[in-house]
Formats: C-alpha cells, structure tokens, sequence
C-alpha cells in the first residue's frame, strides 16, 4: 500500500488545474476554469474546475471528483495507479507501507525486470537506428513493408543483432543481473548451463502494458525458411501475463476512448499499418485467442469493438463462437470482413489509407447479424439446418445481458430469418432457463414453470400467482419506460404501478421480495435495475426474474387472446397493457375479500352479525364493479 504521507503529498502537489490541463484546454471563466468535457461529447464548454476547491465537475454529464479521480477516469487507472501516475508527474517518490519484506522483495523484483526489458528494447532501437547491419537489415526490413519512420519511433521498433550473447554481453557489462535476464526470457539457459539470447537476428516489436512500460517481445524472423519460427516471443513472467495484454493498447488508449470504439486485429503488424493509416483506435490480441481479461480491458475504456478480419471463410466460422464471448462481457460487436487472401496490414497498403477507412465504414456489420446471414447462407433451404441456424444465433443472443439490447436482436433477426419472433423467444427461454439450471446449486429447488405455460384465467386458480407475477413482469420489462398517457407524464412506469399497489399485499414470497426491492431502492429516487434481479444472491428471485424478462411478448399474446383481442404486441397499447395488469390484480384481490366474506356470512348464525357482514359484502362488491367497468371501458377496448 501507498504510505499515507505520500498520499498526502501526492494530494498536495497535484494542483486539479494543471493535472486537468495536461488533457483539456481550459480558459478563464469568472472565478472557475472551463473547457471542453474530456468525458462526453460537446461543442460548448460545461466542463468546470474550481481551482479553490480542487475539484472538476461537467454540468453536461455530471463526471466531477478531484485530480485524482480525474486521472483514474480519464486514464482508466485504479485508484493505486492514479496515484502513481501522479506522483511520477511531480516527482514524487513513492512509499509503501504495511509491505511484508517478502512483498518489498517481489515489488524490487517485478520493478527490476521492468527495468532490464526497458533496457533491452533501448539497445534493440540502437541496433536497428545506429549500426550498419541493423540498418540495412532491420530497417530495410521495415521501410520495404512501408512503415514510417514515426511510427517506427513511436512503437519502439528494434533489431536484435544476429549474434548468440550480444544482449547479454551488453546489459551484464553494465551490472544487470544474469537471472533478471533469464526471468524475462530475454536470455535461455541451455542444459550446459550457458546463456544465450533468445532473440536473434529478428526485428523486435517490444510489447507495453496499458500504463506503457514495456513487458515483453515479439520478435520476427527476416528468413522466409518455413523451419525458421515466424515470431519468437517472450515466455510468460513475473511482468508479462499474456492473457491480460493487448499489443499496442497504450497507443491506442486515447482514441479508442474518444471514438468509443475499438478495431481488434490479429498481428503486430496490423496494429502497425492500421495505425500508420490514422485509425489510432486499434489493438491486437497477438496470435492467440481473444481472452476475458483483455475484452474487460478493452471494456475499461468503450463498449464497442470492431473486429477486422481477414478474408478467409472457414477462419471465420471457426471464430464465431469465440466472440460470443465478448457478448456475454456485454460489449456490442461488429466486424469488418477484407476480401479474399487480405488481412488489414496488406489491405491498407494496397488501397491507401483513405480508401481503408471507407471500406470499413461501408462494410462494418453488426457481429449478430453477420453471424446470422452467413449461417443462413450456409443452410440454404435445408429446413433441419435452418433450424441448428436458429439455435445457434438464439444462442449468440442469450449471451447479451442487456435485456433490452438482446430482444432488439431477437426482432431483427427473426426478420433476417424469415421467422417469427416468438419462435426466437420461445429458444431463448429455453436457453436461459437450462443456463440457469445448470448455474444453479444441485439442491436449488425445481425453477418455476416458464410464464408460456402460466394459466391466466384467475378463476381457474385459487391464487393470485399470475397477476402478482404479470405485475413483476410489468415492472422488470417497462419498469424503466416513461409514460406518456394523457394527464400522465414525466413519471416512470415502475413508480407508477408501484404507487398503485400501495393498498395491495402480495402473497406470493417471491413477488413480494422484488416489489419490496422496488419500493426500497425507489425510495431513494433510484430505479432498481433488472440486472440486479437477474444476478439476485436468492435464486428463486433470479429465476423469476430470468423467466419473466426473457418473454416479454409471449404471456400478454395469451392474456389478449385469451379475450379474444387482437393487439400485435403488447408494447402498441402500454397503458393498456399497464393498467391491464394493476387493475387485473386489484380485482384479484377484491374478489378474494368478497370470497371469504361469503364464507363468513355461511358460517354465521347470528343474524344481526349476518347482516352487518352483508353490507361489507356489498360495499366491497361496489368496489368490485368499480374495478370491472374501469377494466371494460379503459384497459380492454
Ligand atoms: P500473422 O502471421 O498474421 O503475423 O500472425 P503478422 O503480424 O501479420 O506478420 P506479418 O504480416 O507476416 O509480418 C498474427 C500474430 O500471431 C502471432 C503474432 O503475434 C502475430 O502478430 N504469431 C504468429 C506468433 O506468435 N507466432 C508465429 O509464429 C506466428
Ligand atoms: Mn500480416
């Protein structure tokens, strides 16, 4: 942990109008600095920072905190990081508290290999810049394949020098230890115990992590030799964990955050050309295959990513499943598809940069419905295969948290498909419901029957189950939508219902724990979100929500059929469908008072008790016929 003192220090030292400054042009506004908000898109400046208070807020889109709070924002950092950053800024030397001697050793160690790859990728540079055969080779290497010199510089390229100790002669004359070497995989001991350099005769590309301190190498062979390795990379260690690293994410960082999207390639060299073109926004997941952690690194700064891909037609089918995976991150996926035998470095080099950036804005397709139209294509009018096309996107689709997003697809590739949607829906549930058994602990009680299945006709039950749940599903799936009814306006649907209820118990425990929930958190003038349900610690709340949201179309079909009403669906008349649900359950419950009331009269043998309980009868049948003329007149028209 970072001392207390240095935070302070740090707290001290880092004035919010110059460490702003570094990443947003202010001017002088009265007593405060404005610009333009770093954080969200606008033309007009509402982005203030009050020097007095040392703090930043944008009235536009609400981000506010303190200098280190803007640094964790801005840059993505965690709060230790920021820190760092900042004391690095003002020179400030760090110091660590509560650290077990063990841990000062391995932070000496890690700061330590950190140092030597910085080290090794200096003399790589100096290589390829300054000596003849690094010239010629190395640079000629690249200059011939068409990168810049800038970039060359500005990605830190190099030249390992066809030689077995070079690197190692140099940075031990210098004092680095031969084991720092070795940890790194800079250098490999053989069985005799002899140290050799792992990189030789290759250009270098040197790999950063996302602060830009460099933690690896990928080094590519000049010979064409089919033996020969293409690239040669460093092994896993202390400092380089391959799972969590994007090749050229530091230099892509800025843009991918101001364009709020990211371009995925396969190569360094892509990351490269791309680059080189002016579309900065682009990182690679180098040869292997993309892992969670680098799409929740890549999340840490947009929620979109744009694959390019090379043209080859069964690479891509083995890869669709792959990225169903950054679905379930809940980023939204494109892709770009090059023509047959291109991968984006030799597309943008053929066709010229601008050229390039047209041909993706032309052919960028959303991931979902590509996926879609290939499998379809592939299927042609096989009606078994169309069906595995089915389950196969449906399968894609249930992997998108966002509820909203996820029957946005639902609707749009049943019409790709041809298909109804609730044939789409109907897979989906299934899918969602199977995904929750599975998830779920062995002694978790059997889920709920899914709401296709539910009856609606309250006279054929004795509970009050289907409107409670109607009225859940209501809230889950509209909760968040604004009404627009006459005399009703800027209020939110679930407050709306709930306020409604207020005189209404539910029975049902799990209904009753999510209505509890909505109270609660709109209490405090939030909304509840659906997630929350979704990912509820109690799994007989999670399944009831996962089941109701996961139809939002298939229970009201019913329940209009069921009286004989025809609505496409039941978002077309939302008052309707609302009112329809409050008003189903009012009478619900008033027909169960009237109910036991009636028992009570049998039971009764007094007759002036008898007649005092008639009136009630009457008085609450009042009320009942109250309720059934507002549901004739308003809800079912
Ligand atoms: P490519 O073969 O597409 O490499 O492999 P590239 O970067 O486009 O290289 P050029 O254009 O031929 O120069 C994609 C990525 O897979 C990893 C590397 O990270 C490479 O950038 N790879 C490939 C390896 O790690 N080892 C290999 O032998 C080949
Ligand atoms: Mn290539």
């Amino acid at each position: 942990m970072i001392a207390k003192e240095t935070v302070d220090k740090i707290l001290e030292a880092a004035r919010i109008e110059e460490v702003v400054g570094d990443f947003v042009d202010l001017k002088k506004r009265g007593t405060s600095l404005i610009g333009l908000c770093p954080f969200h898109d606008e033309k007009t400046p509402s982005f203030h920072v009050s020097v007095g208070k040392g703090i930043y807020k944008c009235f536009g889109c609400g981000k506010g905190g303190d200098s280190v709070r803007f640094i964790m924002d801005h840059e993505k950092y965690s709060y230790p990081e920021a820190l760092k950053f900042l004391a690095n800024k003002y020179r400030i030397e760090i110091e660590e508290t509560e650290q077990s001697p063990e841990q000062q050793e391995s932070d000496n160690r890690r700061e330590n290999l950190y140092i030597i790859s910085s080290r090794a990728s200096k003399f790589f540079q100096e290589t390829m810049w300054e000596t003849e055969g690094g010239k010629t080779i190395g640079l000629g290497y690249f200059r011939e394949r068409g990168f810049r010199d800038d970039i060359l510089k500005k990605f830190e390229l190099g030249y390992s020098p066809e030689s077995w100790d070079a690197l190692i002669q140099k940075v031990v004359s210098e004092g680095f230890k031969e084991n720092a070497l070795e940890e790194t995989g800079l250098a490999i001991r053989n069985d005799k115990g002899k140290l050799y350099d792992r990189f030789r005769g290759r250009v270098m590309f040197p790999i950063h992590n996302f602060t830009g301190r460099i933690i690896g190498f990928g080094g590519r062979t000049l010979k064409t030799d089919k033996a020969v390795p293409k690239y040669v990379n460093s092994p896993e260690s202390e400092i380089y964990h391959k799972s969590n690293v994007l090749y050229g994410l530091f230099f892509a960082k800025k843009a991918i955050r101001d364009l709020d999207n990211c371009f995925l390639v396969e190569g360094y060299a892509d990351v490269l050309s791309v680059h080189q073109a002016g579309i900065e926004n682009v990182v690679a997941s180098s040869g292997t295959s993309l892992t969670t952690e680098q799409v929740r690194l890549i999340g840490r700064f947009t929620k979109n990513i744009t694959i390019l891909y090379d043209g080859d037609a069964a690479g891509i089918k083995a890869s669709l499943r792959g990225l169903d995976m950054i679905l379930e991150e809940g980023l939204n996926v494109r892709v770009v598809l090059f023509p047959d035998g291109h991968d984006p470095d030799s597309y943008v080099h053929q066709i010229g940069s601008s050229a390039f950036k047209t041909y993706i804005e032309k052919n960028q397709k959303d991931f979902i419905l590509f996926k879609t139209s290939i499998l379809l294509k592939e299927a042609g009018n096989d009606p078994i295969k169309k069906a595995g096309v089915i389950h196969e996107v449906v399968d894609s689709i249930a992997k998108i948290p966002d509820n909203i997003k996820a029957s946005v697809f639902i609707r749009e590739c049943s019409s790709l498909m041809q298909m109804e949607e609730r044939i789409l829906i109907t897979e989906l549930n299934k899918l969602r419901l199977g995904k929750y058994r599975k998830d779920a602990k062995p002694d978790a009680p059997e889920p709920l029957p899914p709401p296709v299945e539910t009856d609606l006709e309250p006279a054929a039950r004795d509970s009050d189950n289907a409107q409670e749940r109607e009225i859940v599903r209501l809230l889950l799936n509209y909760g968040h939508e604004l009404v627009h009814w006459d005399g009703i306006t800027d209020t939110y649907i679930a407050p709306y219902v709930i306020s409604n209820l207020a005189d209404v118990t539910f029975d049902d425990p799990v209904c009753k724990a999510v209505i509890d929930e909505y109270s609660r958190v709109m209490e405090l003038g939030e909304l509840p979100s659906v997630q929350d349900f979704i990912t509820s610690p109690d799994p007989k709340v999670s399944e009831l929500a996962i089941t109701l949201v996961s139809s939002p179309y298939v229970l009201s079909e019913n329940w209009y059929v069921k009286r004989k009403i025809y609505v496409r669906n039941e978002t077309e008349n939302m008052r309707a469908t609302i009112l329809g649900g409050i008003f189903h359950l009012k009478k619900r419950k008033v027909e169960r008072i009237l109910h036991s009331i009636r028992d009570e009269i049998q039971q009764e043998t007094d007759a002036d008790n008898q007649a005092i309980l008639m009136q009630r009868y009457l008085r609450v049948k009042e009320v009942e016929k109250g309720i059934s003329a507002y549901l004739g007149s308003v809800v079912i028209k």
